[in-house]
């Protein structure tokens, strides 16, 4: 195997640092950047801060003197979230700032060198939550975004010998989710309920598939976008293997409901539950409803669909 020389943004926690663990147990040099310090990074912790594009750019340029890049990962990235309604434009330019400028000034300054040796690979950190996840305004835009260069490199890059992919991870247990959906909350099995594994991701099976686009055999691929999420970009609506039990006994009575209704569409229970939701709403009978309401307060899925009916 070739000894390659990857930076990594966003390296010294989380996703970036399991990222930087494997490819340094694999042979190959790491260079990471983060603000903070850590000696027992595995190999060489460059302090930059991206909320100053200047100075990163700057600090940037000095680095790429130091070493001939063959791999970037652009994994630095921040979420605040918000509601539509309380959108702040400081917040959603400070977003653009650490997902979107960092990945182009970093790209930028390793392109140089990808162009001289004809080979490199860029990979990009996005997000599930491009796919529709409330309260990710800014934060979804931003990694929509990021997609979106993706692609554009790609085209602009396809004969080059370097390959632009992303990897969009599901929510994934490191300080950054820690720090918006605490273990054990309720923004917890919010966001469980939408994946089909019924867990979180771990930092290792993102960096395994970050790893993927960077080796030598993911030559033939570029402008793709690699879902690592548990399922939750497939739809978890539709999954079957989301019901527990009481989901089932819901099913049930809906299905006990709507049979009432001597509607043919109605009877078949694999209708989505979007619909049944509306049936429920609107036209299920309310001592249904409010049983299976009972039923399914301790479920730790359901309430995403009770508590808009
Ligand atoms: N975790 C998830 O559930 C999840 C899901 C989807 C996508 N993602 C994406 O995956 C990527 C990694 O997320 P993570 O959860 O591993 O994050 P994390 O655990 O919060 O780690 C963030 C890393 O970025 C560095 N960093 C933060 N602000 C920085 C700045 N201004 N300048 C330079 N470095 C900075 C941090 O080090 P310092 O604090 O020392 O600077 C740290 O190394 C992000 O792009 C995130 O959006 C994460």
């Amino acid at each position: 195997m070739k000894t390659r020389t990857i930076l990594v943004t966003g390296a010294s926690r989380g996703i970036g640092r399991a990222l930087s663990d494997r490819l340094a147990n694999n042979g190959h040099v790491v260079v990471g950047v983060a603000r903070g310090r850590d000696p027992t990074f595995p190999g060489e912790l460059v302090p930059i801060d991206f909320g100053d594009d200047g100075a990163a750019a700057g600090a940037l340029q000095a680095l790429t003197k130091r070493y001939s890049f063959d791999g970037v990962v652009n994994n630095v990235g921040m979420a605040k979230l918000h509601r539509l309604g309380e959108i702040n434009l400081s917040d959603v330019e400070e977003m653009l700032r650490l997902n979107i400028h960092s990945a182009i000034l970093t790209t930028q300054s390793v392109l140089p060198s990808f162009m001289e040796s004809r080979w490199g690979r860029i990979v990009n950190v996005t997000s599930l939550v491009t796919t529709g996840t409330a309260l990710r305004s800014g934060y979804a835009a931003a990694k929509a975004a990021l997609n979106s260069l993706t692609r554009t490199w790609a085209m602009e890059l396809a004969e080059t010998g370097i390959t632009v992919n992303a990897v969009a991870p599901g929510p994934t247990e490191t300080e950054m989710f820690r720090r918006n959906t605490p273990a054990g909350s309720e923004a917890e099995a919010r966001f469980l309920s939408t994946i089909p594994m019924r867990r979180l991701g771990k930092p290792e099976e993102i960096a395994a598939a970050i790893a993927f686009f960077l080796s030598e055999e993911a030559s033939y691929i570029t402008g793709q976008v690699l879902f690592a999420d548990g399922g939750g970009s497939v739809g978890a609506l539709q999954s079957d293997s989301l019901w527990c039990e009481p989901h089932m006994e819901r099913a049930r009575l809906l299905s006990a409901a709507m049979a009432s209704r001597k509607s043919r569409e109605r009877q078949d229970t694999s209708v989505p539950l979007r619909r049944l939701r509306v049936a429920i709403a609107k036209k299920g009978p309310p001592e249904v409803h409010d049983k299976a309401a009972v039923l399914t307060k301790s479920c730790p899925v359901w309430p995403r669909f009770c508590s808009k009916t």
